[in-house]
């Protein structure tokens, strides 16, 4: 059964984008499980663009490139299984992929079918060539019932970042979590973008479709197809902490082979992957902008009656920022108050004049989980 959580895992694309093979792909599912990061949640390993021949085969369907996938797609997905992993392949609703390989275009029930037999469990689904007139709402459902019909549970990521009206038509097509931005880039800029173009799309995210701010940055350090220039450890712990309110699936971008001890703790911090993962799935929201929407306070209500509150400081000077108990809806005047610890540093936050503030350096945030106490 796929669990109805946001989905955890490693894809191929922001290091590797076609330079992919096999033995990439089982030694990085190896390091996924000697890292801990398997047991940290991350359970999907995914290959994504370029991994098919230029063409179709006799038989109409996709075929892996065999210098890249010499025992098929149906031994690696029995590898990756005997490793307790779930194994991920990637499609476009269009004629070809973004990088020019064969799509699902008008193929939907057989590229199913064929997935199913190879024994995927997660399909991403881009948005690239697609015919004039030819409407994503419609591509996207044919593909959510090809994969609904063919047998097998296969979890599908839609990825048409948002693109065409994404969040009014994707919770029909079946599609387990939606692409809501284009894409990532290893950079402070493309970090800042992507949180800020989910201000006004927060009602469209939450349980069943979860809304997808794309694959982590975290560890890439520069290196590899979307390194461009590299964040510092404080802007990647600022990606990650976002990603994690907002409620995101968190699939790692960078070389796990070759991950350096902080990128782990990142990628591993209980707190923050508690707050992701929260059973309840409630939607984040924005409770104020402290001056403009480069100082968020970003609240998500949490199964336990918990508050998780981020304080961001996307700007380039430091920032004081604040909100009090009363507008998160904690009473004072039932004598309650919140109490809380912040996720990386431990630090513990009480109010003070029954108000929250947090003091940040620039591309910085401090997110801790509040607990409602008695006064
Ligand atoms: C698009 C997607 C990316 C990646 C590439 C592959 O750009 O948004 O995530 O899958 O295609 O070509």
């Amino acid at each position: 059964m796929i669990k109805n959580l946001p989905p955890m895992g490693w894809n191929t694309w922001n290091t590797f984008a076609q330079n992919i093979q096999e033995e990439l792909i089982l030694d990085s599912a190896k390091a996924l499980v000697s890292s801990g990061l398997k047991d940290a949640g991350y359970e999907y390993v995914v290959i994504d663009d370029c991994w098919a021949l230029k063409e179709r085969g006799a038989d109409g369907r996709l075929t892996p490139d065999p210098q890249k996938f010499p025992h098929g797609m149906k031994y690696l997905a029995d590898r990756i299984h005997e490793m307790g992993l779930k194994f991920g392949m990637y499609s476009c609703c269009g004629t070809m992929t973004c990088a020019g390989y064969p799509a699902s275009f008008d193929r939907e029930f057989l590229d199913a079918e064929t997935f199913a037999g190879w024994g995927i469990d997660f399909l991403k689904y881009d948005y690239c060539f697609k015919p004039a007139g030819a409407e994503g709402a419609l591509l996207y459902r044919r593909m959510g019932l090809a994969l609904a019909s063919c047998g097998r549970d296969i979890l599908f990521s839609g990825c048409s970042w948002g693109a065409d009206k994404t969040p009014e038509w994707i919770g029909t097509t079946g599609a387990n979590m939606w692409r809501s931005t284009g894409d990532i880039f290893d950079t402070w800029e493309s970090v800042k973008s992507l949180i800020q173009q989910q201000y006004s799309i927060l009602p469209f995210g939450g349980k069943d479709c979860f809304n997808d701010m794309d694959m982590l940055i975290v560890g890439m350090n520069g290196k590899g197809h979307v390194g461009i220039k590299g964040c510092s450890q404080e802007e990647y712990r600022l990606h990650f902490a976002a990603w994690c309110l907002f409620g995101s699936p968190l699939m790692i971008g960078c070389d796990i082979r070759n991950m350096d001890e902080e990128t782990k703790r990142i990628l591993t911090n209980p707190a923050l992957l508690a707050i992701d993962q929260d059973a309840r799935c409630n939607r984040p929201y924005i409770i104020r902008f402290c001056g403009n929407d480069d100082y968020p306070i970003i609240v998500r209500n949490l199964a336990d009656g918990d508050l998780a509150v981020g304080f961001f400081n996307l700007s380039d000077s430091p920032a004081d920022l604040w909100v009090t108990e009363a507008d998160l809806g904690i009473s004072f005047r039932q004598n309650k108050i919140l109490e809380g610890t912040e996720v990386y540093s431990g630090r513990k936050l009480r109010s003070v004049n029954a108000t929250l503030s947090a003091s940040l350096a620039p591309h910085t945030c401090e997110v801790y989980r509040m607990k409602i106490v008695n006064l």
